[in-house]
């Protein structure tokens, strides 16, 4: 196993662990900074592209954006979505998997389901391909808006049933998306290896966000999403004073020029 998947999961129950989503290479190099974990999540989508769901993006998407992130990310574990459509069957898993880690170079990859994508995971898994869970809200799954899941007992048992087959099969750990905050808690508690919340409560091993959302940039208001900076006052500055200095012709003075 990958020495960097190895320290991610003996973190938990020891300190909690930080992810966060990154799409380029320059914002990919600040998050590495203070992520443990740098995933680029097909959630590029809607960020980037505006699409309506996460389904439109493709195997190339991925694979272009994780290679700019490669450039930046020198000290975290890099995790890259699996892109809809392209993990139906086991053989197209691999071929896809093998595709997206020897063209970008991450440590590995991420897939939305439990029991129903388990052959896929544990023919993966069995091919030597690291492999990151993700339950709760599979946002290539759902049509329409996002609600929360473990709300009856019948959704309970299938999240803890599908958390324990994952850790059975090796995933190495588990995104958990809007997930009820007792059920959360309780899967945590279940099993060995850590839970990366999203709007899943502060019991998870460790919490994700993207990146663009937390730093204010892309627009949204769901529920979960604490906005820790406005970055856009920053740009907004920066931008208005570069127009100043052009349109008063300061910019550029003879330090800039040839
Ligand atoms: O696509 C994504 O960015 C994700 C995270 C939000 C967990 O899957």
């Amino acid at each position: 196993m990958n020495l960097k998947i190895k320290k991610i999961i003996s973190k938990k129950n020891k300190t909690k662990i930080v992810c966060l989503t990154a799409y380029s290479k320059n914002f990919a190099e600040e998050i590495d900074r203070f992520a443990d974990i740098v995933l680029v999540g097909d959630s590029l989508g809607s960020v980037l592209y505006n699409f309506s769901t996460t389904r439109k993006v493709t195997l190339a998407d991925m694979i272009k954006h994780s290679k700019s992130v490669r450039q930046g990310v020198k000290k975290s574990l890099m995790v890259v979505d699996m892109p809809f459509n392209t993990y139906t069957t086991s053989s197209l898993a691999l071929k896809n998997a093998r595709k997206i880690i020897k063209e970008t170079k991450c440590d590995a990859v991420k897939l939305e389901g439990g029991k129903k994508i388990i052959k896929q995971i544990n023919y993966l898994i069995k091919n030597k391909i690291s492999v990151m869970g993700h339950l709760g809200v599979l946002p290539q799954s759902i049509k329409g808006k996002f609600k929360s899941v473990g709300k009856n007992e019948k959704e309970k048992k299938q999240l803890i049933d599908d958390a324990r087959l994952l850790e059975k099969n090796g995933v190495f750990g588990i995104v958990l998306e809007c997930i009820k905050s007792p059920i959360a808690k309780i899967i945590t508690s279940k099993i060995n290896i850590p839970t990366i919340g999203i709007g899943s409560s502060v019991h998870c091993d460790g919490q994700v966000l993207v990146t663009d959302d937390l730093i204010g940039l892309n627009n949204t208001n769901i529920r979960f999403v604490k906005k820790f900076v406005n970055i856009k006052k920053f740009i907004n500055k920066g931008l208005k004073k570069f127009k100043y200095e052009v349109k008063h012709k300061k910019y550029p003075s003879k330090k800039y020029s040839y």
